[in-house]
């Protein structure tokens, strides 16, 4: 059993913040790539309706002389835009930062916005604030994948009278921070109990700092936040042209990958072990796919219909994947998220959109029974061997415990289920580690496999003192995991950093926004003995033969297909890394060696990292 000494973890983590302050590797004047206080400058934004009147002036000013006044809005949306893809590439992490201010009380957001492969634009809030003062922004991030067009960040006001100021803004190159190479893995140091893995997206993959700690301590299974859900994965114009295109014909939802396609081929390129999520659940799944004619207007469709639905659209998800990434290890899927309410009876009828919480299944089946067919078709057409869950929050209450183990008995006893997915959202006041246990040795005797899938503990109390309390109780919750191991087969954090979870300000996470590990990453790893079998030493592999060679086709280009991008860092690490499973062509090969020093090692790796976040010029790479 893991016993976390309190002292050692303070003495740990005083050590650690004493030794092992980030060096940033990137930061300061030189990485701006655009800034403006809107004094003599041409203004490059836009107005996002096209009628909004931008100019400089003195209204209102954060700094200077002036700042930006937007005014004549006549929609909440109505605001200043700037275009990020002239300036920024793909893949890589920038920040930006800038003063706001609206005329009066009002909701403030900085966002993206861009049109994704299948020509459909897409919006994500970045930040907000809400008053009527000057509000910073500060460094936020923004990155987006290769596969979209259009990207612009922007600023709105929820009221649409009001007028809207802007002051400082700069556009940098985010600072490459390295992660904590000292650290041991965690991936290898529970690798005899389970696997350790982590909720990813896809903004995280333009951040090299991230990926390394993802490829260091959680990358042995893998789930995306968002990009499988049914919400980016419902295609509704093709929905609408296959229904157009077959008499009417609406009980098959048509799919697509666009949103997935990066995190996929990360996972191809790593050989990552994805956990699919999710196929059946009540939230972010639009109303149109329970509606007549696909509209989100139209009539519930009944039950019958739905039936033909799901087995359809479950059908047209497993037969994509299969299609488009055939060597992507899916090996597991949460089939149903989240049927129960605490009590163990199930959601109230509705959509979730118009009421947060309730389900638009429940809605069309009157009840849970939508839960079996969905097992059943997952069953009828994921590859086989794959492992499916019923996944679930608050899974260690009583009337939801007790539902959801008579639910997998029932479901085991017809061969549709293999496992129970407790997310462990937690927090330090609740549930207790005890109470977590009772779980465990309940679902345990199911028989069924468990796998931790969304583990995170959030504490309100950030101080020093607040997070040896949340590293106990990690400690706790991980003694617990390693105790019930033979039943467990995964451990699934809910990402990596504070900064980028979910519940961000009550910092939930094994590692801050820097990258450095917290108290709760030293807790967990306190005790615990490295198996054997894994070798702790960093190997560098420098190729004796490369130097007297001719010279690269294109460096940088280590996968050999033309183009530059993160997966040839990806690959390239791998190489270094000694992965035997890695073999590189002769010209990626040369490619590989880009810093024009003698032999492929981690130098090589940083070397293309700068210039993919736009730090050094292509001619650089040698
Ligand atoms: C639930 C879902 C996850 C995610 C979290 C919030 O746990 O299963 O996919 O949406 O909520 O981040």
């Amino acid at each position: 059993m893991i016993q976390y000494r309190k002292l050692l973890a303070v003495l740990l983590t005083a050590t650690c913040t004493a030794i092992s302050m980030p060096a940033i590797v990137t930061s300061g004047a030189d990485d701006v790539l655009y800034e403006t206080g809107f004094e003599n400058d041409e203004i490059v934004f836009t107005g996002r309706g096209g009628t909004e009147v931008l100019e400089a002036s003195t209204e209102a000013v954060h700094s200077g002389e002036y700042a930006l006044c937007v005014s004549e809005r006549s929609q909440g949306w109505h605001g200043p835009q700037f275009l990020l893809d002239d300036l920024c590439k793909p893949f890589v992490e920038y920040t930006i930062s800038a003063w706001v201010k609206s005329e009066w009380y009002s909701t403030l957001n900085l966002s993206m916005e861009y049109t994704d492969s299948n020509g459909i634009r897409q919006y994500m809030n970045l930040k907000s604030a809400q008053g009527d003062s000057w509000f910073e922004f500060s460094d936020v991030k923004v990155s987006f994948t290769d596969d979209v067009t259009n990207v612009y960040v922007y600023f709105e006001a929820s009221d649409n009278k009001c007028k809207l100021y802007v002051d400082d803004f700069v556009l940098k190159a985010a600072p490459i921070i390295p992660i904590q190479d000292d650290l041991l893995s965690l991936s290898d140091l529970y690798s005899e109990h389970f696997m350790i893995g982590t909720g990813i997206m896809n903004s995280n993959l333009s951040s090299p700092s991230f990926m390394d700690l993802v490829k260091k301590h959680f990358d042995r299974s893998m789930t995306f936040g968002n990009e499988l859900k049914p919400e980016n994965v419902l295609d509704l114009n093709a929905t609408l042209a296959y229904m157009e295109q077959n008499d009417g014909d609406d009980t098959n939802p048509q799919v697509t990958l666009s949103a997935a396609r990066s995190l996929l081929k990360y996972c191809q390129a790593t050989n990552t072990p994805v956990r699919g999520h999710v196929l059946v659940w009540h939230s972010q799944t639009p109303d149109w796919f329970f509606k007549e004619g696909f509209s989100d207007s139209g009539e519930w469709v009944d039950k019958e219909k739905m039936l033909v639905r799901m087995e359809n659209y479950i059908k047209n998800v497993f037969a994509i994947l299969e299609a488009e990434y055939p060597d992507v290890n899916i090996y597991a899927w949460d089939v149903v998220n989240e049927a129960f309410l605490d009590s163990g009876d199930p959601r109230s009828p509705g959509s979730d959109k118009a009421s947060s919480g309730q389900s638009a299944w429940v809605k069309v089946f009157g009840d849970n029974s939508f839960i079996e067919p969905a097992f059943t078709y997952a069953r009828k057409y994921a590859p086989a061997g794959t492992k499916l869950y019923y996944n679930d929050f608050n899974e260690y209450i009583e009337g939801k415990m007790n539902a959801i183990y008579q639910m997998a008995m029932d479901l085991k006893a017809k061969g549709l289920i293999d496992g129970i997915g407790m997310q462990s959202h937690m927090d330090v006041t609740f549930p207790s580690a005890a109470q977590f246990k009772t779980a465990l040795a309940k679902y345990a005797t199911t028989g069924l496999d468990i796998q931790i899938t969304e583990l995170d503990i959030t504490t309100k109390d950030t101080s020093a003192a607040g997070l040896e309390k949340q590293a106990q109780m990690y400690s706790d919750i991980m003694d617990a995991c390693v105790e019930y191991s033979d039943h467990i087969s995964a451990v699934v954090f809910w990402g990596v950093t504070d900064d980028q979870s979910w519940r961000g300000n009550q910092v939930p996470l094994l590692f801050d926004g820097s990258f450095q590990a917290k108290p709760a990453y030293y807790a967990i790893v306190d005790g615990m003995e490295m198996p054997d079998i894994i070798e702790t030493t960093t190997t560098t592999v420098t190729n004796p033969s490369i130097s007297d060679q001719p010279d690269a086709k294109m460096p940088g280009d280590v996968n050999d297909d033309g183009v530059i991008k993160i997966d040839d860092v990806v690959l390239m690490n791998r190489y270094i890394g000694e992965d035997t499973t890695i073999e590189l062509s002769e010209a990626g090969l040369l490619n590989a060696n880009c810093d024009g020093i003698k032999g492929v090692d981690a130098d090589d790796a940083t070397h293309l990292l700068k210039y993919l976040a736009g730090l050094i010029a292509i001619e650089d790479l040698h």
